[in-house]
């Protein structure tokens, strides 16, 4: 090549994109159903995304939980499945990656995250406690109001405001927490449910130096913390980009020096551990893990295997390895923050921060006219499947649920859709497809209209409630 060439080709270089570590093996087949159908289709479900048949979606952006791609040392692995009942060489090879990946001690198995947080509910919560935490999810707050607890939000007053740019809006407020503390006393307190990243915030994350502020604080007054490790990859991922002191450390020690600081962690393996089923609960103190493994027997399974077949095992203990590789983490959150810097160009309503699992589109930006008991979110959710295919899910007043004591909506400050990226799954002209979706469906904000429900499910209402537009 001349000089001059080098040069022009050089000015051409000066754009360097990064690439997913993987390329693609098996295909499946989507395809878009025409607008007439998904019309219909939308009617049948009750406008709620999780009643629609995955036929009839084109894009699925429902959640990032069991829809990620295995790669094909976890197919492999597969073939490799010891279906013992008992003592399975899965459930080893199983145990050992919990051990070298998170660090503590002791696991006990379950089919997925829920089960595992019902296990940890039931074990460890005393009627009448309180379980502090930062921001609840669905699942875990109803395990333990379930157990005889009182889940309290003690999480950073940030994490409320979609537009504030704090980069760790998952923080445990240490204030709030204390002053509970000083008003229950600490024997009232079952322990910390520490999340990380916070689904229900956008997905963003916590800072090590909360939690080392945090443990000193428990540690004084003699309080456990049990993490939600669901999506601890990812926030590990943040912490090295954001915290500083880490960004020459790699995500596998940051997640380990993380988990070392709390008593135990519980897993829904269906998100960071790339598998499409699977979960697991892992503590350091013995007696705690003695119980734990008493309880699994009575609702997952016998405590080698938990709900999972040995092939699930197999696959999860690859997944935990591959999960925590710093290439695969960055392209994972990169496909994330690329749909994201997306729809912030075109000054779309988003939480910011842009989170780790999920781009959450505020619905009360889109619709300021609609009230938050005629359910802006799920307004949104179905008019971004109508217009494009595209399926998300609702996170605002529906997924809040009723206040179990006062049986009224929650209303809560976030009224959010949540687009889900599965990992490993979609390619960037699919993000480009969603982008533009909800650009069309941000331009027609103003002629849209609520919804009223019509069936209302006691528990977890949002997976299966039902509703019919207003006139
Ligand atoms: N914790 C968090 C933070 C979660 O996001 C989930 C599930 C669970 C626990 C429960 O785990 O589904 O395996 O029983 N979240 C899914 C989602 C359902 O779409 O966000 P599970």
């Amino acid at each position: 090549m001349t000089s001059a060439k080098l040069k022009t080709f050089g000015q051409q270089m000066k754009r360097r994109s990064w690439a997913e570590p993987w390329k693609i093996k098996a295909v499946e087949p989507i395809r878009m159903i025409t607008k007439e159908q998904r019309a219909r289709a939308l009617q049948e479900a009750g406008y709620n995304t999780f009643l629609l048949r995955s036929a009839d979606v084109y894009i699925d952006l429902l959640t990032d939980s069991g829809t990620s791609a295995m790669s094909d040392r976890q197919w492999a692995g597969i073939m490799l499945g010891d279906e013992a009942y008992a003592g399975s060489n899965n459930f080893y090879r199983l145990e050992q990656a919990v051990q070298d990946y998170y660090g503590y001690k002791h696991m006990v198995p379950t089919h997925q995250g829920r089960g595992a947080e019902h296990l940890l509910s039931q074990t460890v919560i005393k009627p009448g406690q309180y379980v502090p935490g930062n921001m609840y999810f669905t699942t875990t707050r109803l395990h333990q109001e379930l157990a005889g607890g009182t889940f309290i939000d003690v999480i950073t007053d940030q994490a409320h405001d979609p537009e504030d740019l704090h980069p760790f809006k998952g923080n445990i407020d240490l204030e709030k927490l204390g002053t509970l503390v000083e008003k229950v006393g600490a024997e009232n307190i079952a322990y910390i449910s520490l999340a990380g990243t916070v689904n229900m915030a956008g997905g963003q994350p916590v800072s090590m130096e909360n939690l080392r502020e945090l443990r000193g604080f428990c540690t004084r007054h003699g309080i456990r913390i049990f993490l939600d490790a669901t999506r601890m990859v990812e926030n590990a991922y943040f912490i090295q980009q954001r915290e500083e002191g880490y960004a020459d450390k790699t995500i596998a020690e940051i997640l380990k020096e993380f988990c070392s600081m709390t008593d135990g962690a519980w897993m829904s393996a269906k998100k960071d551990n790339l598998v499409n089923i699977g979960g697991w609960l892992a503590v350091n103190d013995y007696e705690l893990f003695d119980a734990l493994r008493n309880l699994v027997v009575v609702y997952e399974g016998l405590h080698t295997y938990g709900g999972m077949a040995g092939r699930d095992m197999e696959a999860l203990a690859i997944g935990i390895e591959e999960a925590v590789q710093d290439d695969h983490v960055r392209s994972r959150v990169g496909q994330v923050l690329y749909l994201g810097e997306l729809l912030l160009d075109w000054e779309i309503p988003i939480v910011k921060p842009i989170g780790g699992h999920a781009i959450f589109l505020n619905a009360r930006g889109f619709y300021p006219h609609i009230p938050q008991d005629q359910f802006p979110a799920q307004v949104l959710t179905a008019q971004l499947y109508l217009d494009s295919g595209v399926r998300g899910m609702e996170r605002g007043n529906v997924s809040a649920g009723r206040d179990p004591k006062t049986g009224d909506h929650r209303y809560p400050a976030l009224e959010l859709t949540r687009l889900a990226i599965p990992r490993r799954v979609y390619t960037q002209a699919h993000m480009d497809v969603v982008a533009e979706a909800v650009k069309i469906v941000y331009d027609n904000r103003q002629q849209t209209t609520g919804l009223k429900m019509v069936y209302e499910p006691k528990d977890l209402r949002f997976f299966q409630a039902r509703f019919e537009p207003l006139d």
